[in-house]
């Protein structure tokens, strides 16, 4: 007889915060989002991340030997973590246009939707086939403002957030259900429909358009330009669905 196999979604209860890890390679700066941060131990200070090894963040720390967390706020909005969490640093320069500090590290650090700073270098590592655990001394540490932490659950309940297939949490069931057809607007469904992103969650509104990207207010998602692609994470237009 073979023991059934685990149940998935007991694993969906587990708590986590949101970060935004950094690292550098000589001169060059990138970071991801991330929700596998811990604290090790206390006596020395001890953080570990899992990063993915497919992400240009996990060739920095593996290199560079340094890694540094700035911790989000629950103010934090869904473009700072889409920025940081549904683009890679293979593709664009995150920190082009983004304010940051370098540490002792020299690694990034955040401080806008951030309350927090903390900086490692790495001890060891933990080959986890897809994923790496890296674990490392605190070498810096600093609080930038009061406030409430991000957390996992409230990035997906409140900001309705998404994670893409590199992220540790990644689930194919979980995803599944949340593209099940949510709540319309209210109208016909047949006349102007919201859209939602199977990518980030982005969702567009026919009412507001997308003005910044040239797709003015009242724009039906169908008269969206061929080329236009979702505001947030990049994904184009077959990525949308009908909310
Ligand atoms: C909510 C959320 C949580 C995530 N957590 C992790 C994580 O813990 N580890 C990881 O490797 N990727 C995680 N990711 C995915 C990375 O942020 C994403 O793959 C990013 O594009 C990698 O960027 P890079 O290639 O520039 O390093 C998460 C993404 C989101 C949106």
């Amino acid at each position: 007889m073979t023991a059934p196999s685990p149940d998935e979604r007991a694993l969906w209860n587990i708590s986590y915060g949101l970060y935004i890890l950094t690292s550098h390679l000589d001169r060059r700066l990138n970071g991801m989002i991330c929700n596998t941060v811990m604290q090790v131990t206390s006596h020395p200070m001890r953080i570990s991340v899992c990063v993915n090894k497919e992400n240009l963040t996990h060739g920095f720390i593996s290199r560079s030997g340094v890694f540094a967390v700035s911790i989000l706020a629950d103010t934090a909005p869904m473009e700072l973590v889409a920025h940081f969490g549904f683009k890679s640093g293979h593709d664009v320069d995150k920190f082009a246009d983004l304010a940051f500090q370098q540490g002792a590290t020299g690694s990034p650090l955040v401080g806008d939707h951030c309350l927090s700073q903390l900086e490692a270098r790495v001890l060891d590592s933990m080959d986890m086939g897809t994923h790496t655990v890296f674990a490392g001394d605190l070498v810096a540490a600093r609080v930038l403002a009061q406030g409430t932490p991000m957390t996992y659950a409230n990035y997906r309940q409140v900001l309705k957030g998404k994670v893409p297939r590199n992220a540790p949490t990644f689930s194919a069931n979980r995803a599944a259900q949340a593209n099940e057809p949510g709540p319309t607007s209210g109208r016909a469904a047949n006349t102007s429909p919201r859209h939602v992103c199977g990518v980030c969650g982005y969702v567009y509104d026919p009412e507001k358009g997308d003005p910044e990207h040239g797709v003015a207010p009242g724009t039906p998602f169908q008269e969206t330009p061929p080329d236009w692609v979702c505001p947030l994470c990049g994904a184009p237009k077959s990525a949308f669905t009908p909310a």
